[in-house]
């Protein structure tokens, strides 16, 4: 027999079915609620309410766990390419050789930006922030390839591998338009993440030395970045999506929540903060009383997360591996020992221990792309190409369930009760 809880409200029982997820997270369905009761559920910043059932990534804050379609992030980081996990999300299964080999074909088939998009990169300003770039193109494509307002099931696989292929390609091209340098078109015989550092940094006349460290490191950041279930921006994905919005209108939502500074922008936020104690010559310490105290408007950037009461899974995974790129490009950064000491300092302060304030994935992201040589204003724009499989994925799951309905949250109304229209002179 399912299982229901019981609600009490003014004095008549109602009762609400339980849901059980597949690692036993538990939920109470709500939705009948109104139509019973008149009472909805009150929840601002969705802090405890489920929007969704979805059987792509697992995450339990508790214990610091994050699994992609069942399989954990740290055997992912170590055993997996991102295209091969761009699969595992998006297709729900981790490729076979033949399925890989014919994944990536249709990633470079699809690279090219159909030539007159690129006079669109012309009107943009020389300062222009790159993610209002990205946005801008990838809801762009939409005006270039019309079969994606209305073949969205046939024609799914082609659409996923276009998006996933030129939100790289467009990437690049507004980093060199943002820096006034000549366009680098993709090479269809390197791979995802190297062709993406091609375009980025070779010359017209001089093709990049491609660090295989380089490669291997960028691709990992992508990787754990591949999907993160019901945040920010893939809520928005998911929100746009239930309207029947069409993939690439869908994806440029998810880049514009990813921008803000409290989610995908925070990368971007930290490399600021860790350099601005570098030049004080701060050793942290004033920083971190300054976080605390809640009238001085700062916040320790790259720590907490909403989910997370624990260590990010994906931040122990990226400490390690800026160690190990430092070591093998044989570097240093001020800005990662500055880091190592806020963490250590964090991790013994009851300030962080009583609300778990953890580093989350953005503390160390940046010092691994600072050691990559891409600029900060391209932070967030990596985390968003990391990410598009994750929105793909939700995006088709929305499509895909004969249940869904438009996404539509309620309101309390706090306005003024009825009023009426005065005139203008007698205002
Ligand atoms: N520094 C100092 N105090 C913090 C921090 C921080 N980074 N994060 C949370 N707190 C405090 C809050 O002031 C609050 O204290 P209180 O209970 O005394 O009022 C308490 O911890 C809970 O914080 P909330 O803001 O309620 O937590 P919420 O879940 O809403 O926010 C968020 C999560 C936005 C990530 C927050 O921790 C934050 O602002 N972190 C810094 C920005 C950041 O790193 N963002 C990236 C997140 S990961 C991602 O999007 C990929």
């Amino acid at each position: 027999m399912s299982k229901t809880a019981e609600l009490i409200l003014e004095g008549r029982s109602y009762q609400l079915p339980i849901v059980e997820g597949t690692e036993k997270e538990r939920a109470i369905d709500i939705s009948s609620l109104r139509g019973e009761s008149g009472y909805i559920t009150l929840d601002e910043g969705y802090v405890n309410t489920g929007s969704c059932r979805s059987q792509i990534t697992f995450i339990d804050g508790e214990k610091g766990i994050l699994r992609y379609r069942g399989i954990p992030i740290e055997e992912l980081a170590e055993k997996c390419s991102f295209v091969e996990v761009a699969h595992l999300i998006i297709m729900n299964k981790l490729p076979n050789r033949e399925e890989l080999k014919r994944f990536s074909e249709m990633l470079t088939a699809n690279e090219l930006l159909h030539e007159d998009i690129k006079y669109h990169f012309e009107g943009f300003p020389p300062n222009a922030h790159p993610m209002a770039i990205l946005s801008s193109m990838i809801n762009a494509g939409s005006c270039f390839y019309p079969e994606l307002l209305t073949e969205m099931r046939s024609q799914f696989d082609v659409q996923a591998a276009r998006l996933l292929s030129q939100v790289r390609t467009i990437a690049a091209f507004a980093y060199r338009k943002s820096r006034g340098l000549p366009i680098i078109y993709p090479k269809p015989d390197y791979r995802y993440t190297e062709n993406f550092l091609h375009m980025m940094f070779s010359l017209p006349y001089n093709d990049i030395e491609m660090k295989r460290e380089a490669v291997k490191a960028l691709d990992l950041i992508f990787l754990l970045h591949a999907d993160h279930e019901q945040n920010c921006s893939t809520s928005t994905v998911r929100m746009v999506a239930s309207a029947r919005s069409n993939l690439f209108a869908s994806a440029a939502a998810g880049v514009c929540a990813l921008w803000g500074s409290l989610h995908g922008g925070a990368n971007q936020v930290v490399i600021e903060m860790l350099k601005e104690i570098h030049e004080s010559g701060d050793d942290g310490s004033r920083f971190i009383e300054d976080a605390k105290n809640k009238s001085s408007g700062r916040r320790l950037m790259g720590f907490g997360h909403r989910v997370y009461k624990n260590y990010d899974p994906r931040a122990k995974i990226l400490k390690k591996a800026c160690d190990d790129l430092f070591a093998k490009l044989d570097r240093s950064d001020p800005l990662l020992d500055i880091a190592k000491r806020l963490e250590e300092a964090a991790l013994k302060d009851s300030y962080f221990i009583e609300r778990q304030l953890y580093p989350n994935v953005d503390f160390y992201s940046g010092i691994a792309m600072r050691a990559l040589g891409i600029p900060v204003e391209m932070f967030t724009v990596i985390f968003a190409i990391g990410r598009m499989p994750g929105w793909i994925a939700n995006y088709k799951e929305v499509m895909e369930d004969p249940n869904a309905r438009i996404s539509r949250p309620r309101q309390i109304y706090m306005g003024p009760t009825l009023n009426h229209f005065v005139p203008i002179d007698q205002r």
